[in-house]
């Protein structure tokens, strides 16, 4: 049985527990913060007993039974063939893991990082095992959300990468190549890019923030549940991309000519936005709404397991 160290076992340490779990690894759970890898086992166990009532797990029971705790990093990696860090986000933090991480782990064992934000480059470049390491960002939660962005520092090797693609997808995610570091990545840039639109429409009162909501929900988002923007754009024209960038891309330079500036996520259009909203983001609200968000999405990949993929 392949096996796996799930290195912090947080909100995304678990989820990604999920994933291997039920793909049949085993998986091992470490967290420094006492008390935290053994709680999250109750807590992916109920996770797991929820996706097989919508089929998106084959046997709860046995991929519970294929997790485990670990008090040490020492212990957590011992003989792992693969390894998944879910630490604090700050670099600092992802320098020390890393460091234990390339002296205690096998040398064969790839090391990925779920950070969303730092290139491993700034954490890796001083380890002897540095070509064994890159960042795997997921979407929150993996487990519902497939997409892995791999992304190599210059000098991760390229059959690293290689082996990491066939990891994610023997577990049934999947995984994009982003070809060198960029910050952000891919999705958080395309993302990014959309709600500093979004900020500054709304901040500069064009439209509601409920109605800028809807434009998504019921409109793009519709078809970017199962098409990309390319994919799109292909049939939005009789002649495909060519023909769609010749009538429509003129409007999108000048569209570029005045993009949104830092300003769009300014102290004005913040206070625009939560004032118009209407709800105060209470603790049981936002966790309310995560159940819900969780739920609709586990009903979605359910669905999406049914059509044929393209
Ligand atoms: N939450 C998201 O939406 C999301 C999405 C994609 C990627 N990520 C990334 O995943 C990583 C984890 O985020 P999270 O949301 O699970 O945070 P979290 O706070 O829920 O979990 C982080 C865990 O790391 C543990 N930890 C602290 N010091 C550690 C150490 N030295 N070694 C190992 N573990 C340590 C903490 O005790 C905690 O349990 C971050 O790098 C984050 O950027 C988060």
């Amino acid at each position: 049985m392949k096996r796996v160290a799930m290195i912090g076992s947080g909100l995304i340490g678990r989820s990604w527990a999920i994933v291997f779990a039920r793909a049949g690894w085993a998986v091992s759970l470490y967290d420094p913060v006492d008390g935290v890898a053994d709680g999250a086992i109750p807590l992916i166990e109920a996770e797991l007993a929820a996706l097989a009532r919508v089929g998106l797990v084959d046997d709860a029971k046995a991929a519970a039974a294929r997790l485990s705790a670990t008090k040490t990093l020492e212990q957590a990696v011992n003989g792992v063939d693969f390894v998944q860090e879910n630490g604090p986000e700050d670099v600092n933090a992802k320098i020390s893991i890393y460091a234990e991480l390339d002296r205690l782990a096998s040398r064969e064992t790839i090391l990925a990082s779920s950070t969303s934000a730092i290139v491993a480059s700034r954490f890796t470049e001083t380890l002897a095992g540095r070509d064994r390491c890159l960042v795997a960002h997921p979407v929150n939660p993996p487990h519902l959300v497939p997409v892995v962005e791999l992304c190599g520092s210059p000098w991760t090797s390229q059959d690293v990468i290689a082996r990491a693609r066939t990891v994610y997808e023997s577990i049934n995610q999947i995984p994009i190549t982003v070809r060198r570091e960029v910050d952000g990545f891919i999705l958080n840039r395309l993302q990014g890019a959309l709600l500093a639109e979004a900020f500054r429409l709304v901040g500069e009162g064009y439209v509601s923030p409920q109605d800028l909501d809807h434009t998504i929900k019921d409109g793009l988002g519709l078809r970017w549940s199962f098409m990309g923007p390319f994919e799109t754009i292909e049939l939005n024209a009789p002649g495909g991309i060519p023909d769609y960038c010749a009538r429509y891309t003129g409007f999108y330079k000048r569209l570029q000519a005045t993009p949104a500036t830092p300003e769009a996520f300014g102290d004005g259009s913040v206070a625009e936005i939560v004032k118009q909203w209407g709800h105060a983001a209470t603790p049981e609200r936002i966790s309310k709404r995560m159940q819900w968000r969780d739920g609709r999405l586990a009903a979605l990949a359910a669905h999406k397991k049914t059509q044929p993929s393209s």
